[in-house]
């Protein structure tokens, strides 16, 4: 009777996993949702009757891992290279010339798509996925595998015992997309931009749950280690890959000629829309692994591949109107006013024209039919007008000689293209100092977003961001669309905002040419307010990385009484006025591969003397013990290292060798 059942156990296992392959991967079920379902509620029932039985590979196991406090990192034995890119084919004879010119006229290339999601990394020891990971930085990324796990079109286990490291995109399909943001939608939840997006959310979920519900999946293309000992093509390290039940998209293609190529880029710009993912474009790499290695690498990218991207989505809208804003810094700016049109998956509404020189430049007139594209995908721009569709009705546009908030008079400054609001009473710079002052990267007050500092100004609440800390429970009540809870979560927000450290005080404050980098500097090297204030334009400009422009600045708004008894306001409100993050030293380390680390050193270094090492890794934060423990985490051996070397292998600890010990040090 048992046996009957872990026989059952075991075909329904290899049965879902096939469903899933068929579904995932192949884009072709031979079964409907249900009867996988039935498949997979039978499956449970009996592991649940028999948990002995469950495996990690199981297919019910998938979202396993409990939500995490945060990923660990993980660093790529082999780097994680990015790609160059092109954006015409005249560029791409350029790349065929430079290989050529290496490697000769004997060249094959293997054309692929450019899947629009995430580099990711997966290993498999024995035959069984023990850990992916994001690019990151290329060299160190974050351990996602609990995420991954959720991925139906990775197999937990592969066909043989294998230790392989695979690398490819995860991605989010279109069909999947569509549904979260419906989802979305329907629960009053913000909506995905674009399906890049949302698969990089999902994977940066600490909850798996989460990630499992989001429908990812993957295609993989290359390979960090591998067993290439029968393999001399990058086709046929496709086909090795898809040999072992992991999915590499289909539609890669050899090509003898560069016509062949544009001929592969052109049939793809045509069926992009209809395939069931997003891609960016075409990824063009030399077949043969020899002449892959006479091309080499740069230190960013391989030389021997590079990406061909799709121009960006153009598509034609008109200009109903050009809106005028005065931003934080008083710098006036219009913005184009577009009937509605959909670009590169999002709904485009308006465009910033940044200044008037851009609308003289375009000669811009209101109700011309414009062409529109995101730049990056990104931000909507207005790229030219169709003059040849004029009516004779379009309206040339001017910009205000006086500003549209408070009227007072626009000027130029220096040699700026911006027109500027000078006063410092603009009500408008007002509103758009206080948004800035909440922000993000500010005081980061949750709930206080533009809408409802709009309203608290426009009724008089607050003048100022001391104001903020007078607000009571009556004041914000009587907003619109604030109810008792908001109210005494935004309550505690602004209260919370009182302790933050000193950097995030002086960025909010919106001084000029202090951005959030250079506050935090000036914060870490003067510690206090008082301090800061009281710094000369010498002092200031001792500090690495604070220039004349900004030294100046500072000194100039600390002179001026207003911000001075601004300060001392905002003092009596009980800020906290000091710096209160980690000190500069333990920055500098936070990136060392040696902080926090127990380290051994053993054997005869070439390049250093062992004092000399122990100083550079204690430096950077690690610690140097004697002899090789459980709780030692990286080993370092140079020339005839001998027993401690051996007790490092066999505790499976991490161990490199002079070299790259030199090179992190770099
Ligand atoms: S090969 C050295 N092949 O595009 C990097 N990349 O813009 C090796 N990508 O980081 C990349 N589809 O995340 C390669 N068929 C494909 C790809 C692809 C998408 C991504 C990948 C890479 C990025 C570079």
């Amino acid at each position: 009777m048992a046996e009957q059942l872990s026989e059952r156990l075991r075909s329904l296992r290899a049965l879902l996993d096939q469903y899933s392959y068929e579904y995932y991967v192949e884009d072709n079920p031979s079964v409907p949702d249900s009867e996988y379902d039935r498949l997979m509620q039978e499956l449970i029932a009996i592991e649940k009757a028999h948990p002995e039985w469950i495996t990690p590979d199981s297919p019910t196991q998938r979202v396993g891992g409990r939500p995490l406090k945060a990923f660990s990192k993980v660093t790529h034995e082999i780097p994680m290279l990015s790609l160059g890119d092109v954006f015409s084919k005249e560029e791409l004879l350029d790349f065929d010339r430079r290989v050529r010119q290496t490697v000769g006229n004997d060249v094959t290339y293997v054309c692929e798509l450019k899947i629009d999601g995430l580099a990711i990394s997966l290993t498999y020891e024995k035959g069984q996925f023990v850990l992916g990971a994001t690019r990151g930085d290329g060299t160190t990324g974050e351990d996602i595998t609990n995420n991954l796990r959720t991925v139906r079109a990775l197999p937990l286990t592969l066909p043989e015992p294998l230790n392989i490291e695979v690398r490819g995109e995860c991605y989010m399909p279109k069909r999947s997309f569509e549904k979260l943001n419906e989802d979305r939608r329907k629960n009053g939840e913000p909506l995905f931009a674009n399906p890049r997006n949302a698969a990089a959310g999902s994977l940066r979920q600490l909850d798996p749950k989460i990630t499992a519900r989001r429908r990812l999946s993957i295609f993989l293309y290359s390979a960090g280690t591998f067993d290439r000992e029968k393999i001399t093509t990058h086709y046929g390290l496709l086909e090795a890959i898809k040999s072992y039940g992991l999915p590499v998209n289909p539609e890669s293609r050899r090509c003898a000629t560069m016509q062949e190529v544009f001929d592969y880029i052109d049939a793809y710009t045509a069926k992009r829309d209809a395939l069931p993912y997003g891609i960016d474009g075409i990824v063009v790499k030399v077949d043969s692994m020899a002449q892959q290695a006479q091309l080499g690498h740069t230190v960013k990218s391989p030389r021997w591949m590079i990406a061909y991207k799709f121009p960006a989505e153009e598509v034609v809208s008109t200009l109903e109107d050009i809106e005028v804003s005065v931003g934080r810094t008083g710098a006036v700016t219009p913005t184009a006013v577009l009937t509605p049109v959909q670009v590169a998956g999002t709904t485009v509404r308006r465009a910033s024209l940044h200044n008037e020189d851009l609308i003289r430049e375009k000669d811009l007139r209101i109700g011309d039919r414009v062409v529109i594209r995101k730049a990056g995908d990104i931000i909507p721009e207005v790229v030219n007008v169709l003059t040849e569709q004029r009516s004779g009705n379009e309206k040339p546009f001017s910009m205000p000689t006086h500003c549209p908030e408070c009227g007072s008079e626009l000027v130029r400054l220096d040699e700026e293209v911006a027109l500027r609001c000078i006063n410092p009473k603009c009500p408008a710079l007002i509103r758009e100092g206080l948004i800035h002052f909440v922000s993000r990267n500010a005081m980061n007050i949750d709930g206080l977003g533009e809408k409802v500092i709009t309203q608290l100004f426009e009724k008089h609440l607050i003048h100022d961001v001391a104001d903020l800390y007078s607000l009571t429970y009556n004041d914000l009540i009587s907003m619109e669309r604030m109810g008792d809870k908001s109210v005494t979560n935004l309550l505690h927000a602004i209260e919370r905002s009182k302790q933050n450290s000193l950097e995030r005080l002086l960025f909010g404050l919106g001084i000029r040419f202090i951005g959030a980098k250079a506050a935090r500097i000036l914060a870490m090297a003067f510690r206090t307010m008082d301090d800061l204030s009281r710094a000369s334009v010498e002092e200031l400009t001792a500090v690495d990385e604070i220039g004349d422009k900004m030294a100046d600045s500072l000194v100039t708004y600390f002179s001026k009484p207003e911000f001075q008894s601004l300060i001392a306001e905002l003092k009596a409100h009980g800020l906290n006025m000091n710096y209160l993050g980690p000190d500069p030293e333990t920055i500098a380390n936070a990136d060392s591969p040696f902080n926090g680390k127990t380290v051994v050193l053993t054997g005869k270094l070439e390049q250093l003397t062992r004092s000399q090492a122990k100083k550079e890794i204690e430096s950077r934060g690690g610690n140097v013990t004697g002899s090789v423990s459980a709780s030692t985490d990286l080993v370092i051996a140079g020339e005839a290292a001998g027993s401690k070397l051996k007790k490092a292998r066999d505790l499976n600890i991490e161990i490199w060798d002079e070299g790259r010990f030199l090179e992190t040090l770099r």
